[in-house]
């Protein structure tokens, strides 16, 4: 099964792609945890994705679509995988359609502005894993602990309120067409395309997500 997880920045994507991973046995490909992972080592990559990051912009197309087209290469997604942030703009989605790479299903979480600014001041990750947590709605077993490793969460640097709403501009102005796009594309029989309430407690998303999925 191939999903793509659309929304924006603090709509959920992350936090259920941890519940579909499990459930049906597929990776998650997060560009944001691969280019949060490549600042970590310092790579060339890394150093020039953070000061764009920072600024709540997007890294160029061109970086983002080699990525991820080496990454669904790899063993492990041949049985599918999950697109959490990306497609992100128009000609990524076209670089899909160029190089043949369908989805079955794309899912948009929608989620207020106003709701998303005060989620993420409660935002917690752990970042060897990408696992996501929030103090009060999705709280770790252990305050500032993973849940699985034990290890310190911590704050990502992009979720101070200004870049938040910096982001947000970015999402409505790049990535939203997107909703237009694979509606489109759920017409012409070549996915499914369904929007989900994202407001809702977290358990009760993934249980519609399971409905939808099967
Ligand atoms: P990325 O890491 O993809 O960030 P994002 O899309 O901005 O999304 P987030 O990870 O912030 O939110 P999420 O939807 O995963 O929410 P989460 O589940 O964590 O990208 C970061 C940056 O990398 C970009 O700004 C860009 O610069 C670059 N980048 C990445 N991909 C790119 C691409 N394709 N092209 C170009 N540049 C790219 O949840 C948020 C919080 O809410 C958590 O605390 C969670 O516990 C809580 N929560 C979740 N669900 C609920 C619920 N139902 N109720 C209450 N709280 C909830
Ligand atoms: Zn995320």
């Amino acid at each position: 099964m191939r999903i793509i997880l659309l929304g924006a920045p603090g709509a959920g994507k992350g936090t259920q792609a941890q519940f579909l991973m499990n459930k049906y046995g597929i990776p998650q490909i997060s560009t944001g945890d691969m280019l949060r992972a490549a600042i970590k080592e310092g790579t060339p990559l890394g150093i020039e994705a953070k000061k764009v990051m920072d600024a709540g912009q997007l890294v160029s197309d061109e970086l983002i679509i080699g990525l991820v087209k080496e990454r669904i290469t790899k063993a492990d997604c041949a049985n599918g995988f999950l697109l959490d942030g990306f497609p992100r703009t128009i000609p990524q989605a076209d670089a899909m359609k160029e190089n043949g790479i369908t989805v079955d299903h794309c899912l948009e979480f929608d989620v207020p502005d106003e709701v998303i600014v005060g989620r993420m001041s409660g935002r917690r990750v752990h970042p060897g894993s990408g696992r996501v947590y929030h103090v009060v709605y999705n709280p770790p077993k252990v305050e500032g602990k993973d849940d699985v490793t034990g290890e310190d969460l911590s704050i990502r640097d992009d979720d101070k309120e200004e870049t938040v709403r910096k982001r947000l501009g970015v999402y409505h102005e790049q990535t939203q067409p997107l909703v237009a796009y694979y509606k489109a594309e759920a017409q012409a029989g070549n996915t499914n395309f369904t929007t989900i309430e994202g407001t809702q407690p977290v358990e009760d998303i993934s249980a519609k997500l399971a409905a939808i999925l099967g």
